[in-house]
């Protein structure tokens, strides 16, 4: 078990990618604190985890908010004690790019993304300083190492990678560790939206990524698992694109020279 007596919370963890991490850690050992902003999404997961005998706790938070995220590390310090590690997972899509998206949008947009991000961290921060241990965990994204549209949501997670290299660096001394994990397309509810306006957009996709598929939760939550447990004890501020090759180059491309160059 990797992660055996520890403290995990675990934002927009009703779905996706999210409760793939959740699930991950409680069968590795971890008390599991599992947010979500709809928290009937939360006990879905917990009882999830219960059922195949972990432990966990739902919590109804939307961490955009403050006194939901204080609330938040309140109930899972008096459910479980102390916190561990932390994993900000929680995110929305904000589609439309900059000619076509109001304002109010872009602000709410950010909020989720990137601050959330602050907020969440901020609020276990000191307790990890204190027993000088603690792993955060980001889900970022390739959207924020590259220009791939969606550019609120893009914006923001370059945002969360920098934020994580330099919390890395801030708190590396007390023995908290801060790695960014920036997947590629996973199949998850997130999509919804796109696969109703274009139900083969996956089997469209697929071209792009050298390892022929696109991702799974399982994919991300394994990375994570290995982030936040003691066998990535020396690795900080790390951005680990969980992306089946799509950051290695233009692989399209790649294809199409090849074509050209039969013994290139
Ligand atoms: N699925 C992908 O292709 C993909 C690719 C790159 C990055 N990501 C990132 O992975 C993470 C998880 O995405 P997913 O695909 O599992 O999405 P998802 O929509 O399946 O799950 C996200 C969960 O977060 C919750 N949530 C949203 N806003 C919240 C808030 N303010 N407070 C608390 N909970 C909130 C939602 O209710 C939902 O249950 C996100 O950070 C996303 O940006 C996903």
């Amino acid at each position: 078990m990797r992660l055996k007596d520890k403290v995990a919370i675990v934002t927009g963890a009703g779905s996706g990618i999210g409760q793939a991490i959740a699930e991950l850690f409680a069968r590795e050992g971890a008390r599991v604190v599992v947010d979500d902003r709809y928290g009937g999404r939360a006990q879905e997961t917990v009882e999830r985890i219960k059922a195949a005998g972990g432990e966990a706790l739902a919590i109804e938070a939307d961490v955009s908010k403050t006194e939901a995220v204080e609330a938040m590390a309140a109930q899972a310090l008096a459910g479980y004690g102390r916190i561990d590690i932390l994993v900000n997972n929680a995110a929305v899509g904000t589609g439309d790019d900059i000619l076509h998206i109001d304002e109010a949008d872009w602000d709410a947009g950010l909020a989720v993304v990137l601050k959330s991000v602050y907020l969440c961290s901020r609020a276990v921060l000191p307790g990890m300083i204190a027993q000088k241990s603690g792993a955060i965990v980001n889900i970022a994204s390739v959207n924020g190492l590259t220009g791939l549209g969606e550019e609120a949501y893009s914006a923001a997670k370059a945002g969360v990678i920098n934020l994580t290299q330099n919390m890395a660096l801030k708190y590396g001394r007390f023995n908290v560790r801060a790695n960014v994990i920036c997947p590629g397309t996973i199949q998850t509810p997130i999509w919804q939206p796109q696969l109703e306006k274009d139900p083969q957009i996956f089997e469209r996709l697929i071209p792009w990524y050298p390892l022929g598929r696109i991702g799974q939760p399982e994919d991300v939550a394994k990375a994570a698992l290995f982030l936040a447990s003691d066998e990535a004890a020396w690795i900080t501020g790390v951005t680990l694109p969980v992306d089946g090759g799509l950051m290695a180059g233009s692989y399209r491309m790649a294809r199409e020279l090849e074509a050209v160059t039969p013994e290139g």
